[in-house]
C-alpha cells in the first residue's frame, strides 16, 4: 500500500500538462468518482490498524497534492489568457518594419553630398507670397515666363499662392544673410499640371545657392559635376546646354550619361546616351540686388533639381505615380542604404 501511494506520489509530482485537455484527463484519472484516490480509500479500510495513522495521513497528503496541481494549471492557464493582452515584455510576434520612403532617401543622399562641401539646408513655407516666388526673381506680373510654372493662387488674395520652386526659399535666405552663402533648399513644391506618369499636381525640388566675390561658371560646372558622381557613380559624364531662366543669366540645363545604357544609347535616354536632370545658371545681378546682396561685389550659381525625377533615374521607376500611392509593395523595395 506505501509503495503506491508513493508511486502515484511520483506520477502526480512529475505531471506537467501542456494544455488544458490533459489537466482534466488528469483530475478524471484521480479525482473522479472511481478514480484512484478513492480506490486508495476503499483500500485503506483493510489497512492495519497500527498502519493506519501513517498511511490515512499519505492518502490525504496525495489527496491535497493533486488538488493543488489541478487548481494551479488551470489558474495558470486562465492567467495566460487573460494576462496576454497586458504584458508589455512579451515577445511579439515578426512585425513588419517600416522602410525609407524613396524620395525622402534620394533627398538626404542629395543633401549629404552637398553638406559634404559646405552647404547648409534652409527651409521655408509652403505658402509664399507673390514677391517671393516670381518678383524677387525677376519675374514681374505679367512676365510671360510666369506661364512655365502654372500656379495655384488662393482665391480670395491672389498675392498668396503655393510655392511653384524652393527658390522662394532662397530669396528669404538671401534677405537675411550676406556672402559667403552656401545653401541648399529641399521641399514640396506644387503646380497646377494634369497628373501623369512624367508629372504631378505636387513634387519635390532641391535648390542649391552659392554666393560669394569671385564665384564663376566653372564654379558651377565643377560642383554639379562633383554631385553627379557622388549620386550616379565616379564614372558619370555631364553635359550642359544654354537654357533660359529669368532669375539666372547665363542659365544652362544639365543632362547626366545615362547610366542604363553607359551613354550607348537606349529607350531611357530616347537614344541620346543622356538625360536632363536640373536647371543652373549664374544669379542675375538684379535678383541680388532685390535681396539686398551686393551686385557690384558678389556673383553666385544657383541650380535647382526635381527629387522624383532624380529617384526615377536612380530607381529606374518609370511612373511618377507610383511615389504617392504608399503601395507597400512599392515602398518595400527601398532600403536606407542608397
Ligand atoms: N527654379 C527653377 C525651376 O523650378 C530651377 C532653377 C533653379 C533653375 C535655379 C536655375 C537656377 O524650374
Amino acid at each position: 500500500m506505501k509503495e503506491k501511494i508513493s508511486k502515484i506520489t511520483n506520477e502526480v509530482d512529475s505531471f506537467l500538462p501542456k494544455s488544458l485537455d490533459e489537466v482534466e484527463i488528469f483530475r478524471l484519472k484521480y479525482q473522479a468518482k472511481n478514480g484512484l484516490l478513492n480506490t486508495l480509500f476503499n483500500d485503506f479500510k483493510n489497512v492495519d490498524a497500527k498502519d493506519k495513522k501513517e498511511i490515512g495521513q499519505a492518502i490525504n497528503n496525495l489527496k491535497i497534492k493533486i488538488k493543488e496541481k489541478i487548481s494551479a494549471f488551470s489558474e495558470f492557464k486562465v492567467q495566460a489568457k487573460t494576462k496576454a493582452n497586458f504584458d508589455l515584455s512579451k515577445p511579439t510576434k515578426n512585425s513588419n518594419l517600416g522602410s525609407r520612403h524613396p524620395l525622402s532617401l534620394v533627398e538626404s543622399e542629395i543633401v549629404r553630398v552637398f553638406s559634404s562641401i559646405g552647404f547648409n539646408v534652409s527651409e521655408g513655407p509652403e505658402i509664399e507670397d507673390d514677391w517671393h516666388n516670381f518678383t524677387a526673381l525677376n519675374l514681374p506680373k505679367e512676365h510671360p515666363a510666369r506661364d512655365m510654372q502654372d500656379t495655384f493662387f488662393i482665391q480670395t488674395n491672389p498675392d498668396i499662392l503655393l510655392r511653384t520652386h524652393t527658390s522662394s526659399v532662397q530669396v528669404r535666405h538671401m534677405q537675411n544673410k550676406q556672402p559667403p552663402i552656401r545653401t541648399i533648399s529641399p521641399g514640396r513644391v506644387y503646380r497646377n499640371e494634369a497628373i501623369s506618369a512624367r508629372a504631378h499636381c505636387l513634387f519635390h525640388q532641391v535648390e542649391g545657392l552659392y554666393i560669394d566675390t569671385n564665384v564663376t561658371f566653372a564654379d558651377l560646372k565643377q560642383t554639379l559635376l562633383f554631385f553627379a558622381k557622388e549620386l550616379f557613380g565616379e564614372k558619370s559624364k555631364i553635359r550642359l546646354r544654354p537654357s533660359y531662366f529669368p532669375f539666372t543669366e547665363p542659365s544652362a540645363e544639365v543632362d547626366i550619361s545615362c547610366n542604363i545604357c553607359s551613354s550607348k544609347g537606349c529607350a531611357v535616354c530616347k537614344y541620346t546616351g543622356y538625360l536632363e536632370i536640373l536647371g543652373c545658371g549664374m544669379i542675375d545681378p538684379n535678383v541680388l540686388d532685390n535681396c539686398g546682396i551686393d551686385s557690384k561685389k558678389y556673383t553666385g550659381f544657383a541650380f535647382g533639381m526635381g527629387i522624383e525625377r532624380i529617384a526615377m533615374l536612380k530607381y529606374r521607376v518609370n511612373d511618377l505615380r507610383l511615389f504617392y500611392e504608399n503601395d507597400i509593395r512599392f515602398l518595400g523595395q527601398f532600403s536606407s542604404e542608397i
